[in-house]
């Protein structure tokens, strides 16, 4: 019989080629698995289990919360305080760092997450998502603090996401290639399905939420008009795909080729999506990947962070696409 590569035996073949390393961080791989299949098992039964629908809470952009928002986070988090692997998280649904309850051990690294992305698919049946990027701590008191948590990309020791679709996926990075394993429901498994991705060098996706065209600044009108100008009456070169659920998007265009922008626009000047839990692990994803990823103007893994929730404009996919639609940022700028 031919031995499965379980995403467990995976980390820790990772973990051999640093002989310095204790399972720590190892085990925290594991942890977000755990927290990945039990929050997995909820949202394929969700519709049974009255999980659909708002929870009556807002999170801290404001938004609503949905149930299954609500019960992501709090699964996180409850599969990881008690480790001693982790100082504190930062999840996208609450303000503040979540620190290790005084009765645990701390560990020496810290998570930001965002427990379920794409929340507005929820309740249609649409793949979602889970997101994490992880950090050495810097600060050596008790507490986790801001500057734990507000590194530059560079510093992420590991990043991922979990995909809650067709089937099951968590696909991840620690600096050695970018890795994809699919759950097998019958044994609770990850198992490696999808070894060393990397995107495609054809970029034939272009990703942008065009309702927000009236808001375009003149390079993004202009980048769009000229990516799309590739199609011919002949053969169609790039084709439009928004699912609105950055995991699946990203997850779709790393597996096929293609580019996602959500740039500024006029109502959003700064960007909607967030960088510490957001953008920055998909950025060491893509550059694993052999992409890239951009605000326009430098490298997300190079941004140096100034709010933990900052939002930032994201371009990111194929590098040779990422750096045209930076080219095109310089040249029509929106002065
Ligand atoms: O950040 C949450 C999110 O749902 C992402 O998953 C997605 O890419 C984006 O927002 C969708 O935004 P919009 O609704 O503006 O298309």
């Amino acid at each position: 019989m031919q031995e499965e590569m379980t995403l467990t035996r995976h980390i820790m073949l990772e973990q051999s080629m640093h002989p310095e390393a204790r399972g720590a961080f190892s085990a925290l791989i594991n942890q977000i698995a755990l927290a990945a299949k039990i929050i997995n098992s909820r949202v394929n039964m969700s519709g049974l289990a009255q999980m659909l629908g708002f929870a009556g809470t807002k999170n801290i952009h404001g938004e609503s919360q949905q149930k299954l928002d609500v019960y992501a986070d709090a699964t996180f988090f409850d599969v990881l305080d008690h480790t001693g692997l982790i100082a504190g998280v930062l999840s996208e649904e609450s303000v503040d760092i979540k620190q290790v309850p005084d009765k645990y051990p701390r560990g020496n690294y810290v998570i930001a997450y965002d427990p379920l992305d794409g929340s507005s698919n929820i309740d249609v049946n649409v793949s979602i998502g889970s997101i994490f990027g992880i950090f050495r701590r810097v600060s050596t008191g008790a507490a986790a603090i801001d500057a734990d948590f507000m590194q530059t990309g560079r510093n992420l020791v590991g990043s991922g996401y979990v995909i809650y679709g067709s089937s099951t996926m968590m696909v991840y990075t620690t600096g050695h290639g970018v890795h994809g394993f699919t759950l097998d429901p019958t044994i609770g498994e990850f198992i490696l399905s999808h070894e060393n991705i990397t995107i495609p060098s054809k970029c034939s996706i272009l990703s942008i939420n065009d309702s927000n065209k009236s808001n375009w600044y003149p390079w993004t009108h202009k980048y769009v008009e000229d990516i799309l100008g590739r199609n011919t009456e002949k053969e169609r070169f790039v084709v439009s795909r928004w699912i609105g659920s950055l995991v699946a998007d990203l997850h779709r265009n790393l597996i096929k080729g293609g580019i996602f922008l959500y740039p500024a626009d006029k109502r959003q000047p700064s960007g909607r999506l967030r960088l510490l839990y957001e953008a920055q692990p998909f950025a060491f994803i893509a550059e694993q990947a052999g992409g890239s990823s951009s605000n326009g103007y430098q490298n997300i893994l190079d941004i140096e962070p100034d709010e933990l929730h900052q939002r930032v404009p994201l371009i990111i996919g194929n590098k040779a696409e990422v750096e045209m639609a930076e080219e095109y940022v310089r040249k029509h700028s929106e002065s």
